[in-house]
């Protein structure tokens, strides 16, 4: 390549392919640092030529578009100046092989939240069974929309602090056709529902400490504060919640919430501490305790 087709930004008038542009791209951003370069660089080139990823594989030799290129050249921009999350250039997320809406107000749903799915699936075994559920700090609705769709006949609440999450939650439970099963409530902690009682709590709560902060990946200053931080030790919404859940479940329903795994110990020994039973740590895909589960007795 020539000097001045080298770089996309500067060579407006060069034809570049689909391969070529990947390749150039992955790496740019390996060069700065991006954790995974090529998959980013396959996830905006896909959303700037509005095709489906496993077309973007059938259409390497194709020429792109000046348009097009400059989409993408303003993505790229801000990925690694900004470290914008690819998630959020590109409104979107899959979770439990659903696309969500995600925006810079809702935490992006993790691949790790879906041990907490899984977990609570595992925990309601019926699919005939109108189980109560409640979600605590649905976010973008991905637990809650992901449990809907699985068991049909479950009711689900689903409640958050911030009005501007839960407009969110709505809008991807309306896309995926689960609006007439979800309620949305307003609240902090329990206080939306403080007269019920659920067969499944399942909460991820906000649980970084903001002692921490500086340690953190760029990235997470794209997603809301509110979502991230549990308080200066990480524990401001985990404790509370492991301290009031016992009387939202019905006897014998359950509890299931995502934490730091450093956080396990202590959290465990609240639950037992409240008068839970069956509690047990649940692997991620890292094989890390992600998640919490316990019982309230019969
Ligand atoms: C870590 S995010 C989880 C979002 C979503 N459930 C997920 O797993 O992707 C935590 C959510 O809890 C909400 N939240 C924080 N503190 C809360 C509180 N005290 N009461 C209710 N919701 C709270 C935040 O607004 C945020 O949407």
């Amino acid at each position: 390549m020539t000097e001045d087709s080298s770089r996309p930004e500067d060579s407006r008038s060069r034809t570049w392919t689909v391969l070529e542009l990947l390749r150039w791209t992955t790496d740019h951003f390996r060069q700065h640092g991006i954790e995974s370069p090529r998959l980013d660089a396959e996830v905006l080139l896909t959303y700037a030529l509005g095709i489906k990823r496993l077309e973007l594989y059938l259409e390497f030799e194709r020429p792109v578009m000046p348009e097009e290129r400059a989409r993408y050249r303003e993505m790229i921009r801000r990925r690694v100046s900004e470290r914008a999350p690819v998630s959020i250039l590109v409104g979107e997320k899959e979770f439990w092989s659903h696309s969500f809406r995600v925006s810079s107000e809702v935490l992006t749903p993790r691949p790790d939240t879906e041990t907490l799915v899984e977990g609570a699936l595992v925990r309601m075994p019926d699919l005939d069974r109108g189980y109560r559920v409640l979600d605590l700090g649905t976010g973008s609705g991905a637990i809650a929309v992901s449990l809907a769709v699985e068991r049909p006949e479950a009711r689900v609440t689903a409640t958050d602090l911030s009005p501007a999450a839960l407009s969110v939650a709505r809008q991807n439970a309306q896309n995926l056709k689960m609006e007439a099963r979800i309620e949305f409530l307003e609240g902090d902690l329990f206080g939306p529902v403080s007269e019920r009682c659920f067969d499944l709590v399942v909460s991820n709560p906000p649980y970084l400490a903001r002692q921490d902060q500086l340690d953190l990946p760029p990235e997470l200053g794209h997603e809301p504060e509110v979502a991230l931080f549990g308080g200066e030790d990480g524990y401001s919404v985990l404790k509370p919640l492991s301290e009031q859940v016992f009387h939202r479940i019905k006897p014998g329903g359950w509890f299931l919430v995502e934490m730091d795994p450093g956080q396990v110990k202590t959290v465990s020994g609240w639950l037992l501490e409240q008068g839970m039973d069956s509690v047990e740590p649940l692997k991620d895909l890292a094989g890390r305790e992600r998640v919490v589960a316990c019982r309230r007795p019969q």
